[in-house]
């Protein structure tokens, strides 16, 4: 038995860890709110007085929020043509609203403000301490890589971040793999809105990142048995269940045998998360359509299913949680 493997079966998870009391909550409060969220004009104050505090809270942390989506979309939409599959047809559940976005992830006021709400994401992780936006998303990309780190087998020659967005996570990737001296790996990334990888093509000014495949991560066209190490990073909470299994199947394929595929998502063990206020909880759902089925699913469970092995499951900062898989050789 190798090392690793002896590894995963200390670490291996034992049973699933049930979903947040508010995931499933009908407290009068979030009752109340979500009541009020269905009435259009409602919402759309809400959700208007909920962005002017985010944007407010952001700006006063140093992130240029307003200034760099107008940088970004201007600098981006002239790309659009040519990152776009003009034949791609986004499923069903995919066009629905995300993140208070009406037009959720396919609309450049997403792909304009997505990596400045990463940053601010990054920021609300340490929220005590006095963190530059910068440092705070350095140290959330170091700690989930810090946790894949073990579970790396043999050489990364091809590595692919599904759900790349605009690509925060991908370059976060490429400076990880240049530290560790693999600099003869290529990393690519690969999303289903044609805006954000537009956006991730002009904050890849170098061109570090090999490719950005415009595609769903269901069915994502490339070779079979190709790529050594596959990230998602914060993308199985935007995705129905059934969705996620596909996903996982599509890895499986993807990943050479005795390949890695590390999910980093929101961690349903995490204090702080599963003691969110009812109020932001029921707001958090309202935006985030699918994730009662994001902390209903044992992902772990459905890795084993979908062929992977040697699974460990790790905590990589107060609220998130990586979960390392190897595809079965
Ligand atoms: C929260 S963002 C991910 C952020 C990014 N990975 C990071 O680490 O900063 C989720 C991304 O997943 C993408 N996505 C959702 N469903 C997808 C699918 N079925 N196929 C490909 N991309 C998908 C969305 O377009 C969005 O860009």
């Amino acid at each position: 038995m190798s090392g690793l493997r002896h590894l995963a079966m200390v670490t291996a998870p034992q049973a699933p860890t049930a979903p947040p009391n508010w995931v499933a909550s009908r407290h009068p409060l979030g009752w109340l709110i979500d009541r009020l969220l269905q009435v259009g004009p409602l919402r759309a104050l809400l959700f208007l007085q909920a962005r002017r505090l985010i944007i407010r809270t952001a700006e006063s942390r140093g992130i240029a929020w307003r200034a760099r989506r107008q940088t970004l979309v201007a600098q981006a939409q002239p790309l659009l043509a040519a990152v776009q599959r003009a034949d791609l047809e986004p499923p069903a559940y995919y066009r629905v609203r995300f993140h208070a976005y009406d037009e959720g992830n396919l609309c450049w006021a997403a792909a304009g403000e997505a990596e400045q709400a990463t940053d601010a994401m990054a920021l609300r992780v340490w929220p005590g301490e006095a963190l530059s936006a910068e440092a705070a998303q350095r140290r959330l990309r170091q700690a989930i890589f810090a946790v894949v780190e073990p579970s790396l087998d043999g050489p990364l020659r091809r590595v692919l971040d599904v759900g790349c967005s605009v690509g925060v996570g991908t370059l976060a990737l490429r400076d990880w793999l240049d530290q560790r001296g693999d600099h003869g790996a290529v990393v690519e990334g690969l999303d289903l809105s044609a805006p954000m990888l537009a956006v991730a093509r002009v904050r890849d000014r170098d061109g570090r990142i090999a490719a950005w495949h415009h595609a769903a991560a269901e069915t994502t066209g490339l070779a079979a048995a190709s790529v050594d190490l596959i990230t998602l990073q914060f993308v199985c909470h935007e995705l129905p269940q059934r969705a996620t299994l596909a996903v996982l199947a599509e890895m499986a394929r993807l990943l050479r045998p005795g390949g890695t595929l590390a999910l980093v998502d929101q961690d349903p063990q995490s204090a702080v998360i599963r003691r969110l206020p009812a109020p932001i909880a029921t707001l958090l759902k309202s935006t985030e359509p699918y994730l009662e089925q994001y902390f209903s699913l044992d992902l772990p469970a459905a890795l084993t299913q979908a062929g992977f092995e040697c699974l460990r499951v790790a905590p990589c900062d107060p609220r998130h949680r990586v979960v390392v898989a190897q595809k079965a050789p």
